[in-house]
């Protein structure tokens, strides 16, 4: 564990009293949040000198690595290793998906679950910020959420539902979720840079945006503003890949896309917010209605093993066919 002091950000060669006021001025505080941010959002808050931005950020990152935090530039193999060996996992509270998933969603990731409406995506949600409150044998984290909410589907009454069926107390649970309903995709980005603020606040081990990509298609609609649309969406994600390493939380995000991923492929004006997200999102998963159940399949992941699994939503939030269901398919 690291102490505050080594947090500081005057404790960074380079960093005076002026350039540490300007720094908090925007909202930067401590090394990790430097490490976490983007080089233009930091050149901004610092006249504008990029050179120093980078110069910056490339020193907080180094003094990370040096503390263990982040992973080094050369790393051997079975440092890589060791460091995987650390990664923990929350359970979907389903046994199923957790087997695709390799044991349940990772820290330091973050994995998109994208799929037409109704496909469970807000499901699962839901379910994992009740989940990573369970303890490590329940397969949990013992720690709290933080649930970004773009769409207004966030439901506090489901949240309690879940818990009960669960057998946690609801009103605990509630208590450990912070909400922050985003109304734009400028608020957006607002909020996710305030979540390294909540996390070290409160000890949070998971952050949702639920859906990262739909305040952006709204408002980027027309063709000309495809270009700007893809830009910020990127900077966006990129936003939460940085804060989902340097702090290691789980970072769960949403996308809602046509029944067909063939058909997504084939037309750019759709395809844009999954494209980005693709390629910034660690794992993707793509999330299917099949009759009363709903199939998950792992997509494009270097490691985990091809193949699907099966999952029912009912009063537990997201759980396994009960064993006589024909349906049943293991996730391997
Ligand atoms: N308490 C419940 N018991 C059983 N099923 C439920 C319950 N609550 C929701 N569902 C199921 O979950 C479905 C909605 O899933 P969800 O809201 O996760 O979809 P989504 O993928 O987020 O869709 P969208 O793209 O519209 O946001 C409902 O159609 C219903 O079938
Ligand atoms: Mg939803």
């Amino acid at each position: 564990m690291t102490t505050d002091e080594e947090m500081e950000l005057d404790s960074l060669e380079g960093v005076g009293p002026v350039t540490k006021q300007k720094l908090h001025e925007a909202g930067i505080y401590s090394i990790m949040d430097l490490a976490a941010r983007g080089v233009g959002e930091v050149a901004d808050s610092i006249n504008g000198d990029t050179a120093k931005a980078s110069e910056l950020i490339n020193k907080a990152r180094t003094k990370l690595s040096d503390l263990g935090v982040l992973a080094k530039d050369f790393v051997s193999a079975r440092e890589l290793f060791q460091k995987r060996q650390s990664i923990e996992r929350v359970s979907t509270g389903s046994k199923n998906l957790d087997t695709l998933l390799g044991g349940g969603v990772e820290t330091g990731a973050v994995t998109e679950f994208y799929g037409e409406f109704g496909s469970g995506k807000s499901q699962i949600c839901h379910t994992l910020a009740v989940m990573v409150q369970e303890s490590k044998e329940k397969g949990g984290l013992s720690a709290g959420a933080l649930y970004v909410d773009t769409e207004g589907t966030f439901r506090p009454e489901r949240i309690a539902e879940i818990a009960e069926a669960r057998g946690t107390d609801p009103g605990k649970v509630l208590d450990n979720i912070i909400v922050a309903k985003a109304y734009n995709s400028a608020h957006q980005e607002l909020i996710v840079r305030e979540v390294g603020r909540q996390i070290e606040r409160t000890k949070l081990k998971l952050v949702v945006v639920d859906s990262a990509v739909a305040h952006y298609r709204a408002e980027f609609l027309g063709r000309g503003t495809l270009a700007e649309r893809q830009q910020r969406l990127n900077r966006f994600m990129h936003m939460l890949v940085r804060d989902a390493e340097v702090y290691g939380v789980v970072v769960v995000v949403t996308n809602q896309v046509q029944s067909s991923p063939d058909f997504f492929f084939g037309d750019p004006t759709r395809a844009t917010g999954g494209h980005v997200v693709a390629h910034t999102s660690t794992y993707r998963l793509y999330l299917r209605k099949a009759s009363k159940s709903r199939i998950a399949r792992m997509v494009d992941s270097p490691y985990h093993p091809e193949g699907e699994a099966v999952f029912v939503i009912n009063s537990k939030g997201v759980d396994d066919p009960s064993e006589d269901s024909p349906r049943k398919r293991s996730g391997s």
